[in-house]
């Protein structure tokens, strides 16, 4: 039964935007995605897909498609694409050699611990999710900078200049973002002194053109960074915010910069996976996930079988506990990560599971019962030509971020601030609880969920993935590894198939409405799981590409959204 629905599921959703060139038969398996022999974008939307494409066609590397892509997605995909954001990116040379790059945003000078706290001491979550007090200091533009001065290899000119004619151009409404611009209309007005280009009526099929967007581009390209951190846009910016509430001020800009860290590096089995350290919780989680769970059969308990469930569960729960307790900012708190990813640490976590009752999340830790919100953030994959793989994942945090839109420069600036902890033991806007390590301070980096993640097969690039979606990135990521590796699926199935989420506090697991066997989910219950199939439609929104054992690749674009995959 369970087999049976797994598979119905996989043949109603293998329609996403499809392939470049054939593979050869040998390498044909029922229910592959796009696959290209050379190189490979797979994004959210397919004109930035396809902007990152050309620039690898022309002879650009993955690091030319990753300034391009994360550019053209600020102008097709404003709920997540942004120059008003951060992000992170793990990347893999040709030759192996990997490394990180944080740009993500930072509590401003003028922050303090107690910001978001009304006179008796409560959160007041509004203050840190909308208008001008939740806006860190953004940190894209920074990263496509610093990426293109260590490894780029085209003009920044020629790179913006495909981006900038898309948004003179405009762009084509598709049905989920009609959906998203009417939900949100409401909001945009309510934050922003005036009426928005996006609180405008757009059906699905209009074009959106943003003059305003091509004209911060051109500057960017014409003078660089400095004019966003400390030139033209820079003043432009800052006189917008302040008169929007913000407290970021001239001196925040200049003193922001992107910076190269090393990736957490966890073995599983005959892989090695690199994802995101902190201020990302993404590597570090999922690494002690992976370890916690490889002791355990799971190709033989079957893909999203009860047992299989049981086991990534508790896992997740474990890990999850730990996040909120040790992980922030590494320029801020100490991080025991060698000592939190040993495996006899992880071996011992799981001690205390048993096939026969669900561990409560009290008798891990401590905490409280929060909601959740999902499907921000975007995340983008890249393989060239050469061999050099990036992943990427950047976010303005919430929907459109803090909802509040300068435009006369053309984007959305982000609400990452909600990410610290406002206080410890109050939940975010994703239900996760912090500790005193992701409390805020000035120039601090808020904690992250973000896992852009490479992994290695042998020695080689095997697999390069990440996703939005709050707290529920790392385990979409986990599971479409595993989907992988461990339940012989192809990249596009991994992607597509259902989900499902724990993360210690609430205590409940979080599954896709309706693509579970009912009779599993009365098997949970009856062991002793609260189980959540209505708070969340979907969870995840994974874009990978698998190198196959010939050398072409398969790109898995998740049907979840307008995502795709583009190859040559
Ligand atoms: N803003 C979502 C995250 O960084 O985890």
């Amino acid at each position: 039964m369970k087999r049976i629905l797994l598979w119905a599921f996989i043949a109603l959703h293998l329609s996403c935007k499809t392939t470049i060139q054939e593979l050869p038969a040998t390498h044909l398996k029922e229910g592959r995605g796009v696959t290209a022999k050379n190189a490979m974008v797979v994004s959210a939307r397919e004109e930035a897909s396809k902007i990152g494409l050309e620039v690898l066609k022309s002879g650009g590397n993955a690091f030319d498609a990753m300034v391009a892509t994360e550019m053209a997605l600020a102008v097709v995909y404003p709920f997540a694409g942004n120059l008003g954001g951060g992000g992170f990116m793990v990347y893999r040379m040709a030759d192996g050699e990997t490394g990180a790059l944080d740009y993500r945003e930072k509590a401003p000078l003028r922050a303090h611990r107690d910001m978001y706290l009304d006179e008796n001491g409560e959160v007041v979550p509004e203050r840190s999710r909308l208008g001008g007090l939740a806006v860190g200091v953004p940190g894209t533009v920074a990263g496509i900078f610093a990426t293109h001065e260590k490894f780029g290899s085209k003009p920044m000119k020629d790179l913006l200049a495909p981006v900038i004619a898309l948004a003179e151009k405009g762009f084509a409404v598709s049905d989920n973002q009609a959906r998203n611009f009417e939900h949100y209309r409401d909001l945009f007005l309510e934050v922003n002194i005036d009426t928005i280009l996006f609180a405008r009526q757009h059906q699905s099929g209009d074009t959106i053109k943003n003059p305003a967007l091509a004209n911060t581009l051109e500057l960017l390209a014409e003078g660089g960074k400095e004019v966003f951190y400390e030139g033209q846009v820079a003043k432009q910016l800052i006189d917008f915010l302040q008169s929007h509430g913000s407290i970021i001020t001239l001196e925040d800009l200049a003193a922001y910069e992107a910076k190269w860290r090393e990736p957490i590096s966890v073995k599983y089995k005959d892989y090695t996976v690199l994802s995101m350290s902190p201020p990302s919780s993404g590597g570090i989680v999922l690494s002690q996930i992976l370890k916690m769970v490889e002791p355990y059969p799971l190709r033989k308990f079957g893909h999203n079988s009860l047992r299989s469930i049981q086991v990534l569960t508790e896992a997740e729960k474990r890990a999850y506990a730990d996040r909120s307790h040790f992980l922030g900012d590494p320029d801020f708190v100490e991080i025991p990560t060698s000592f939190l990813t040993s495996v006899e640490y992880l071996h011992n976590r799981m001690k205390s599971f048993s096939f026969d009752k669900a561990t409560p999340s009290v008798e891990i830790s401590h905490g409280n019962i929060p909601g959740y919100e999902s499907m921000e953030t975007t995340h983008y994959s890249i393989v060239d030509q050469y061999g050099n793989a990036v992943s990427v994942t950047t976010t303005l945090n919430g929907a459109y971020g803090s909802k509040l839109y300068a435009e006369e420069l053309g984007f959305f600036l982000n609400n990452e601030m909600d990410d610290f902890s406002a206080k410890p033991g109050v939940p975010n806007m994703f239900g996760l609880i912090g500790a005193e390590a992701n409390a805020i301070e000035p120039q601090k980096r808020m904690l992250s969920s973000m896992t852009p993640t490479i992994v290695e097969k042998d020695g080689e690039l095997f697999m390069v993935l990440g996703s939005p979606g709050g707290s529920t990135i790392i385990t979409s990521v986990l599971q479409t590894i595993l989907n992988v590796t461990e339940y012989g699926l192809t990249m596009q199935q991994a992607v597509n198939v259902a989900r499902f989420h724990h993360q210690w506090l609430p205590d409940e697991i979080v599954f896709e409405p309706d693509s579970f066997d009912p009779e599993l989910l009365e098997e949970l219950r009856a062991k002793g799981y609260e189980l959540n199939e209505r708070n969340s439609r979907i969870l995840g929104k994974v874009d990978a590409i698998l190198k196959l054992d010939n050398g072409w690749l398969e790109g898995g674009a998740d049907h979840r959204g307008d995502d795709t995959a583009v190859g040559f």
